[in-house]
């Protein structure tokens, strides 16, 4: 089975941007609360406290799915291994649950990096491997390129964005979506049609978001500081939106809300 869909995995904590007492005081309630899928990556200068929270915790490793993600920087092949040998050195671990290609290649060539991934699993780095931010496009070329599967296109994903073409490219090569920015950094709750959705079910705003989203096929990652939402976010495992109020949240997708873009982030490809 897809490691994003085995145990409580289908619920990642994110670790962007937190660092110092807010990384440790969320992580160690992510931790209590039951997550066990973390998020984070080289771009975040995070891996260290990361590690040093997880290890302060005292979670068995064996326990955890913990997920870091190369620079583009890194890709280059004198950059590539050594960078993620310094990862799992600052994570305190020997290999990653997943590794993931933060973003595409500047060049637009997404074969050598992919290429480089797979290498990083066949040496027992990683013991899965995956790519973000991908176009339908890129993820075909990805597929072909390599012979290990790759677990997850980890993507910009909410009620307010129009996603169904990346979904239909996941269907066709086999390689899952998995959310961020699932909550749309707050932006879904100017939208009164999700606690109006959540007031019938005795569930929140957020909780109706998370659900629409797993309910789609797709794990999730959320962010949150604060104990009350951390704890929301995670249960979401326990009800089911009926079909009619799947159809409602899908027609929000129209709003074509996007964050992350070529004005935040200017080497980000054309998305679908
Ligand atoms: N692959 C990539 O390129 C990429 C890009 C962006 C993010 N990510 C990953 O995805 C993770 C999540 O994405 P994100 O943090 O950008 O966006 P997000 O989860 O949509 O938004 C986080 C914000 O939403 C608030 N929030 C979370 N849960 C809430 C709830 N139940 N009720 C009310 N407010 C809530 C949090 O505030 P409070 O702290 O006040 O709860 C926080 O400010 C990141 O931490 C990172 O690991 C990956």
């Amino acid at each position: 089975m897809n490691v994003y869909f085995e145990k409580t995995h289908q619920r990642s904590f994110g670790t962007f941007p937190l660092h110092g007492e807010a990384l440790s005081s969320a992580l160690r309630d992510a931790l209590d609360v039951g997550y066990r899928a973390i998020d984070s990556a080289q771009m975040y200068g995070n891996e260290a406290e990361v590690g040093a929270a997880l290890r302060a915790a005292g979670v068995p490793r064996d326990e955890l799915c913990l997920t870091t993600k190369i620079h583009p920087e890194n890709f280059g092949e004198d950059k590539f291994l050594p960078s993620l040998r310094e990862s799992l050195d600052k994570l305190q671990v020997e290999h990653v649950d997943v590794l993931l290609l933060h973003w595409p290649p500047m060049d637009g060539d997404v074969v050598p990096s992919v290429k480089r991934l797979e290498q990083a699993a066949r040496l027992g780095l990683a013991k899965h491997i995956g790519v973000s931010n991908y176009t339908a496009a890129m993820m075909r070329t990805a597929k072909a390129a390599i012979d290990t599967p790759l677990v997850t296109n980890q993507v910009e994903f909410h009620p307010l964005l129009d996603q169904r073409v990346l979904l239909r490219a996941a269907t066709e090569t086999g390689i899952p979506l998995s959310s961020y920015c699932s909550v749309a950094r707050g932006e879904v709750f100017k939208y009164p049609i999700f606690g109006e959705i959540g007031a019938s079910y005795g569930r929140s705003a957020a909780q109706v978001v998370l659900r629409w989203i797993l309910q789609t096929g797709v794990p999730i990652n959320t962010m949150s500081t604060r104990r009350e939402n951390i704890q929301a976010n995670f249960d979401v495992m326990d009800f089911t939106l009926s079909s009619v109020d799947m159809d409602r949240i899908d027609a929000m997708t129209a709003t074509g809300y996007r964050i992350i873009d070529k004005k935040l982030v200017p080497f980000a490809p054309v998305f679908d």
